[in-house]
């Protein structure tokens, strides 16, 4: 019998490098963990790739462990896309239908989808997706799938996510670089709402917060589709960077305070306690002072993420609330925090259905972009059967995932 084809999911993060190798299970859609692991990263900053051949490297080791790991070589993977420079803008499309008998084809619909990319971007700016929101045909709104219906006009409003080329470039430079293949790219924060939502949630209306090293990404969701999305250049890297500046100590041994003694809660004693009990030296500190610094830092994240869902007239308006990932929702009592600055419900989203990743929401990304895999994967089996145009996860139209393959 023929072996499952691998799929890979490789999440280049500010702080570590997470790598996931799956296959399908036998008649069914989920994915058998082979493997799962990480790796520190170099050479990305803020999100972005700034040293290629340094991101190549890291990039080669971490597959090395994956494919010691699985005993199988790995040729390609689904890698995010990660940085504030990712943005999202509304647009339209408009076409005639084009058959005779006025019934919209799958035709139809790609060619107002691409209607709906001709808006003007600066030169240096590029669309990664597309999602649709809803379809119009001769006037009548809300129609999710318009194929087969029958009409003259035919509308679209869509979501586009689009990003800074130069740095698209420089990452898929970096995977060259490392002589592996990309099957496709996802937005992280895309790809974290693949692996943690369900399909409710979207459809009630949600908001996703991954919380990295040094960005915060946020997604939000109603009846279904995507609705808005941001990347924010914060992360949990400046709370470690507070810490270190408010106890005058390194930046190492603020980062093992935050991990160990690092929470959300405003309770806390001003006893004063020693980072390392077994060792002299070191920055004395209360918990009390510990705590203050990390609320002020995510209070400031969720500020700015308010603001965003401000933006939209989401805030405080969310029915499934939202959903915190990436490392930096590892703090305790966090979710306690976001409930009272959101005013929605709040907690910490882990992967479904996935083993060997303890429940890890920092794999969340990981995970989501080997979920997109699968997908793609049998989208295009589908698409390579019918002939038809291969539709992505989530309402996203790929386009170019055959031209990214080297
Ligand atoms: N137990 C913990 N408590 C608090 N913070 C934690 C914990 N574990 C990890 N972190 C923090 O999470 C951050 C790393 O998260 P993550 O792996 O999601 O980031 P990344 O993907 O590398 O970065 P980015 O998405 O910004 O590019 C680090 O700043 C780390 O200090
Ligand atoms: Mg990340």
């Amino acid at each position: 019998m023929a072996k499952s084809p691998l799929i890979t999911g490789l999440d280049i993060g500010t702080s570590t490098i997470k790598i996931l190798v799956a296959v399908k299970k036998a008649q069914s859609s989920d994915l058998e963990v082979l493997y799962a692991g990480q790796k520190p990263s170099f050479g990305v900053r803020r999100g972005v790739i700034v040293d290629a051949e340094e991101v190549a490297r890291c990039v080669k080791n971490a597959v090395k462990d994956a494919e010691l790991g699985v005993g199988q070589e790995i040729d390609s993977f689904y890698v995010n896309i990660g940085g504030s420079h990712i943005f999202c803008a509304m647009s339209h499309g408009l076409v005639s239908v084009s058959r005779a008998d006025q019934k919209i084809s799958e035709e139809d619909i790609n060619r107002v989808l691409l209607a709906a990319q001709t808006i003007s971007l600066s030169s240096n700016k590029e669309i990664i997706d597309v999602y649709p929101r809803e379809f119009i045909v001769d006037g009548e709104g809300g129609v999710k799938d318009a194929t087969g219906m029958q009409g003259v006009r035919l509308e679209v409003e869509v979501l586009l996510v689009a990003g800074f080329s130069p740095y698209l470039r420089t990452l898929d430079q970096a995977i060259l670089k490392s002589d592996y293949k990309i099957m496709h790219r996802l937005p992280s924060i895309i790809a974290d709402a693949k692996s943690i939502l369900s399909a409710q949630q979207k459809e009630l209306g949600v908001a996703i917060l991954d919380i990295g090293a040094a960005t915060s990404s946020l997604a939000v969701y109603e009846e279904g589709d995507l609705i808005h999305m941001a990347v924010l250049p914060i992360g949990s890297a400046n709370i470690t960077n507070d810490i270190a500046i408010g106890l005058k100590t390194d930046v190492e041994i603020a980062e093992k305070i935050k991990i160990e003694k690092g929470t959300c809660s405003s309770k806390g004693g001003t006893k004063k306690i020693k980072a390392d009990a077994e060792k002299e030296e070191g920055p004395v500190f209360s918990q009390k002072i510990i705590s203050k610094i990390i609320q002020d830092r995510v209070l400031e994240i969720f500020d700015l993420v308010n603001k965003e869902l401000k933006k939209i007239g989401r805030d405080k308006k969310l029915p499934s609330g939202i959903i915190l990932c990436g490392g930096g929702a590892k703090l305790p009592k966090i979710e306690e925090l976001a409930k009272k600055e959101f005013k929605l419900t709040a907690k910490i989203g882990t992967p479904r259905g996935f083993a060997n990743i303890d429940g890890d929401p920092a794999f969340a990304t990981v995970c989501g972009l080997a979920l997109e895999g699968a997908e793609l994967e049998e989208d295009g089996q589908k698409g390579e059967e019918s002939g038809s145009f291969i539709k992505g996860a989530g309402g996203a139209i790929v386009k170019f995932i055959k031209n990214l393959i080297p």
